[in-house]
């Protein structure tokens, strides 16, 4: 499921024509969708429903497209995937600027466990001990009111996360018993809180970005299950790339992912990085 603006209309079609056409991967089923809300501008309703009608990908919940409004956007995601998609043993939500590989998170759920194992995973990049900022200039400032201790239970990057079916159903059981205060904490940290009152423990993997923007390499990408800021028309350039030769070999993918992180620390050090 992939959270979209209803502006990013190059995003979902680059999305299209990249990782959200895989359907079948080693003979599993894969399905990539967009969750929406309503677009404040009724122009871009309109072509919003001209776009559901052409791709049949689109689900729109009743509430307004809004930033503030990103975690009701994630409660109607759980809630769509809970009731018509029973047949799903994982739910990966994903933004709409993120380079995802259906391919590499099956590999990695397969060699982790057996795909169908009826367990918890709430799996991406955990962010540790993140404090609430209290700032009110900040972007995610998050008043007391609305999440009154000094630190975050850990939680996944909200660029993309991984959800078995019964770590959803738990979490989005415990998101409808917490208040919706107007001031919300960030999406990915209500999903952290929400975890964490129904138990569940995220699980980190190094194979999710979600720090400083990555420099690409194609063993590296080919590897990562997710890279964020990828601009549209990166992500075409970037997907064939990934695809153009076979699959690379053990050690250069290494070398390639210690390249690629290096050159993202490096980024993040010279004062580069996008994320504060
Ligand atoms: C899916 O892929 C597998 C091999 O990767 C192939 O054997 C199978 O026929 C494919 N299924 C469909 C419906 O295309
Ligand atoms: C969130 O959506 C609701 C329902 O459409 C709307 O009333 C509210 O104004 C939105 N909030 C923000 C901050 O956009
Ligand atoms: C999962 O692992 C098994 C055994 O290693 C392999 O045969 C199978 O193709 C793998 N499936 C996927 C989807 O990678």
């Amino acid at each position: 499921m992939v959270i979209s603006a209803p502006a990013h209309h190059r995003a979902r079609q680059a999305i299209r024509d990249t990782w959200g056409g895989e359907s079948n991967v080693s003979g599993l089923r894969v399905m990539t969708l967009f969750m929406l809300g309503v677009p404040s501008d009724p122009g871009l309703a309109k072509m919003l429903f001209e776009e559901a009608r052409e791709q049949g990908d689109l689900v729109q919940g009743r509430f307004l497209d809004s930033y503030a409004n990103l975690t009701l956007k994630t409660l109607a995601l759980q809630s769509w995937v809970r009731r018509f998609c029973p047949q799903a043993h994982f739910v990966a939500k994903v933004d709409d600027d993120v380079l995802f590989n259906p391919s590499a998170l099956l590999h990695l759920l397969n060699k982790s466990r057996s795909p169908y194992e009826q367990s918890d995973l709430y799996l991406g990049k955990v962010h540790l001990r993140v404090a609430p900022k209290r700032d009110p200039r900040s972007k995610h400032y998050v008043p007391n009111e609305a999440y009154p201790s000094s630190v975050f239970p850990d939680y996944c990057s909200g660029t993309a996360y991984v959800l078995s079916r019964s770590a959803l159903l738990k979490i989005s059981l415990a998101a409808s018993v917490s208040p919706l205060s107007t001031a919300q904490p960030p999406e990915d940290v209500f999903v952290g809180v929400c975890a964490r009152a129904a138990g569940i423990l995220p699980t980190h993997s190094s194979l999710f970005s979600g720090g400083p923007p990555m420099p690409y390499g194609r063993c590296c990408y080919q590897a990562m299950v997710s890279v964020h800021h990828i601009a549209p028309r990166d992500m075409l350039y970037y997907w064939a790339d990934i695809h153009s030769s076979g699959q690379c070999l053990w050690l250069s993918t290494r070398a390639s992912l210690c390249m690629c992180k290096v050159g993202a620390l490096l980024g993040s050090v010279l004062g580069l990085g996008k994320e504060a």
